[in-house]
């Protein structure tokens, strides 16, 4: 029978061997810098992103290994993106993944430079995958940019302190979320040489999860306690963000997650591969408590 805390264990263990074998160890020179590297990554992240690139690729029947390299780059992209997120420019946190966030250990500058590098890198991983090769750098790069996760970030930034808006939320969740969710899947899906209509089904299941993920952060933030998070709580209302919360209210996000898992189950039925993991990762992902 498929138990999803073995499968979440045995992936989490996966992507982190390969992120050790790839990324340059902690003493490379610029020792601070890779040392700054290190504290993130491995502080502990539960690696949805690269567990969800390789379930995508084991629906359309491949094994994870096909989508190796890409699930080492969303992670390393995943953290650059937190670690600036983290920064008193943007949120202004001083904990994650349980442990004192990057700039707080290392300064702003190395915390900037470390997720820069970061980024480089999943690029640089990325053009390891053998197969899809330049259409898994694009959707990276799409995924990334201005019009991802970054306009994403954006909205969520110039959101704080505005009267809760239904069409701001839709664009903070699709893009400061949404994006690395379903790039991650699409990954997957052509690095184990997917056809359209697969990618089509897949898109539709990441999306759903994407925006799920999001609420499910937004009730977590309002409800739960950092120790169950590793990461501060109370901090959205306290910034007055743009949340499922504040939009919805507390039921009506919940209601909502209801939705979005039945929707993503149902997404999965054309796939021809196992897709037992993506249908449990995706009630997990709506009723996770951390
Ligand atoms: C946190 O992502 C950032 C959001 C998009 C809400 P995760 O909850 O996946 O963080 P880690 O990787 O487990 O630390
Ligand atoms: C983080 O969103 C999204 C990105 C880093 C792109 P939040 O700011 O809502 O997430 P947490 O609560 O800090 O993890
Ligand atoms: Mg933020
Ligand atoms: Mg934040």
């Amino acid at each position: 029978m498929f138990d999803l805390p073995t499968y979440l264990a045995a992936g989490a263990r996966w992507i982190e061997d390969a992120l050790r074998r790839l990324v340059p160890p902690a003493d490379t020179r610029p020792a601070t810098l890779h040392a700054a590297i290190h504290h993130s990554l491995f502080a502990g992240g539960k690696r949805l992103r690269p567990i969800l690139c390789a379930a995508a690729a084991e629906a359309c029947g491949a094994s994870r290994e096909v989508a190796l390299f890409p699930a080492a780059a969303i992670e390393c992209l995943h953290t650059y993106t937190l670690i600036h997120d983290d920064l008193p420019c943007m949120d202004n946190d001083d904990l994650r993944r349980g442990q004192p966030t990057c700039h707080v250990v290392y300064g702003q500058a190395i915390a900037l430079l470390a997720g820069d590098a970061l980024q480089a890198l999943a690029f640089e991983l990325a053009t390891r995958t053998p197969v899809a090769t330049v259409e898994i750098i694009r959707e990276l790069a799409t995924a990334a940019g201005s019009t991802g996760v970054v306009g994403g970030q954006v909205e969520d930034i110039q959101g704080e302190r505005l009267p809760p808006d239904a069409d701001r939320l839709r664009y903070i969740q699709q893009h400061k979320t949404g994006d690395l969710i379903i790039c991650a899947c699409r990954m997957g899906m052509l690095a184990a040489g997917a056809p359209p209509t697969d990618l089509a089904a897949i898109t539709d299941y990441a999306a759903a999860i994407g925006e799920a993920f999001q609420i499910a952060d937004d009730i977590l933030n309002a409800t739960a306690t950092p120790e169950q998070l590793g990461k501060a709580v109370g901090t959205d209302a306290a910034r007055e963000k743009t949340t499922a919360v504040s939009v919805y209210g507390l039921a009506g996000a919940r209601q909502r997650l209801h939705q979005l898992v039945a929707t993503a189950t149902a997404a999965l039925a054309p796939l021809p591969g196992n897709t037992q993991p993506l249908a449990a990762l995706a009630q997990h992902i709506a009723t996770r408590q951390s």
